[in-house]
């Protein structure tokens, strides 16, 4: 049997190409970073044409540095940024515009119409998400409205939509001659034109965002063989995962019986809990999403807390206040202070998303005194991530009536040691990584691996688990309860700021 299954993670700042065997572990890497485009403020794009050749490119690089070919692969999976959103045209194969990112605002004012009647939450039931400037199909609703031509060609299935998973598969599988136009459950969840029951586009949906079924890709499970890859380097590879980058890191983290949950702190941190066969409702401010569907097997849900800005708030502190020069100096600098010198930062940035979905937040910083350094700031920093991942484990634990017993971690941010402290303590539960932490990629590797049968099941998965270290949580009890109460009037002070 072939050695070895392959994932692309097409992820927010980069693309990468990961091969790992049948432990879980990495035999090979490459990726590269692409464009970030801000036309304006609160806009921010993609050119979907470099991403796709990126991804070409690292799929050969990552081969190259470990001397394997096409055949060495079992299977090839996809994971990629969520909601980022592309309109291409059928023959041509160009986009028609650059890709609306998933931290865009433009759609802010459909976002307040459609609340003016009936408010944010009218969709909810059918889709599980609230309205908001952050989901796929008002994005595409813009690009019909705004591009020349868009919609009649998309009503006339000349132009196809798809979010980067789509947009990646189709142009792997032949782009004009022949790609294959789908989506897999998770993704089409992040678009709020999906019905959560049916795990099919909703009528009702399409017709209140006025958006033609025509250009809307096939919905399909996350682990099934679709086809075969068409390009040079991969030809004849079957492709046979596709799963949201967040949902991903729940599989690459094996959490497979309802209540397991994982926190991924990237450019933002996204909490997931796997809830089983059937959506829980939020009433706490939370995402209901598909987690994952194997096969023909019934799909799982999850809760979902989504946070717009962590990682991005280190970025932004190196890159807008030159605090730093790298990314990493945050962590001794932090460690320069005992605490936060009394400064909270609530990163608003777009806004603030889960628990709170305030689109007219802004960002603050509370507690100013002379007193305040430069190390207060990285150390406040730091915390406001912790902070955050509390406000939503917190809407998690009353939503599924579930204690969190620990928290499973991955994503960049968890190489700072002084944050894994700090939200152990700020939890007051024990926080876990695991050995592998490229758990996203991972993910996609398993979904594309478990449908050609390179692993048997769940439990062969599950035996690849393995922890590198847990932190406990030696913080008085007072003095959480003292942050915490300091911490959420901050994040009062940030509401609505924007009129
Ligand atoms: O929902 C957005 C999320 O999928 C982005 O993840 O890791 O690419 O920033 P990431």
């Amino acid at each position: 049997m072939t050695s070895y299954v392959g994932a692309i993670d097409q992820g927010t700042t980069s693309s990468r190409f990961i091969i790992f065997d049948r432990q879980g572990r990495i035999a090979s890497v490459a990726q590269k970073e692409h464009r970030q485009i801000y036309p304006r403020p609160g806009w921010v794009e993609h050119d979907p044409v470099e991403i796709m050749n990126n991804t070409n490119e690292m799929i050969g690089a990552a081969l190259a540095r470990a001397n394997l070919a096409a055949e060495d692969l079992a299977a090839v999976g996809i994971t990629n940024q969520r909601e980022t959103t592309v309109l291409w045209d059928r023959e041509t194969g160009r986009p028609l515009h650059n890709a609306l990112v998933w931290q865009d605002t433009r759609v802010d004012q459909l976002v307040t119409t459609f609340a003016a009647d009936g408010g944010q939450d009218r969709f909810r039931q059918v889709t599980g998400l609230p309205l908001a400037s952050y989901f796929a199909g008002l994005k595409l609703r813009w690009l019909l409205d705004n591009v020349d031509g868009a919609r009649a060609k998309a009503e006339a299935g000349q132009a196809l939509f798809g979010t980067i998973d789509s947009w990646v598969i189709w142009n792997l599988t032949g782009g004009p001659n022949g790609g294959i136009h789908v989506t897999d459950v998770t993704n089409a969840s992040r678009t709020q034109l999906m019905n959560l029951e049916t795990c099919d586009w909703d009528r009702g949906m399409l017709d209140v965002f006025a958006i033609p079924a025509a250009c809307l890709p096939k919905i399909v499970p996350s682990s099934f063989v679709y086809g075969e890859i068409a390009t040079p380097t991969l030809k004849g590879t079957k492709i046979a995962g596709i799963l949201g980058d967040q949902q991903a890191a729940l599989v690459g983290q094996t959490c497979f019986s309802p209540g397991e949950a994982k926190n991924t702190y990237g450019t933002g941190s996204f909490l997931l809990m796997n809830t089983g066969v059937k959506p829980v409702q939020s009433k706490a401010g939370l995402l209901t999403t598909l987690a994952y569907q194997f096969g023909e097997e019934r799909p799982c849900y999850a809760l979902e807390g989504a946070i717009a800005i962590t990682g991005a708030l280190v970025q932004w502190l190196r890159d807008n206040l030159k605090l730093f020069d790298i990314a990493t100096q945050i962590e001794p600098l932090a460690r320069s202070v005992e605490d936060n010198g009394g400064i909270y930062i609530v990163p608003a940035f777009s806004g603030l998303y889960a628990p709170y979905w305030k689109e007219n937040a802004r960002g603050v910083i509370a507690g100013l005194t002379r007193y305040v350094t430069r190390a207060h700031f990285a150390r406040a920093a730091l915390e406001s991530t912790a902070y955050q991942v509390r406000d939503v484990v917190e809407a998690m634990e009353s939503d599924s009536g579930i204690r969190l017993t620990s928290l499973k971690t991955d994503g960049g941010m968890v190489a700072n040691e002084l944050l894994m402290q700090f939200q152990a303590d700020i939890l007051n539960v024990p926080v876990v990584r695991p050995k592998v932490v490229e758990t996203t990629a991972l993910g996609a590797a398993y979904a594309a691996g478990l449908a050609v049968g390179y692993w048997s099941n769940t439990d062969d998965l599950r035996a690849n688990w393995e922890i590198d270290k847990t932190w406990t949580p030696s913080m008085p009890e007072d003095r959480r309860a003292h942050y915490t109460k300091s911490w959420k009037k901050a994040v009062q002070r940030s509401f609505d700021w924007v009129d």
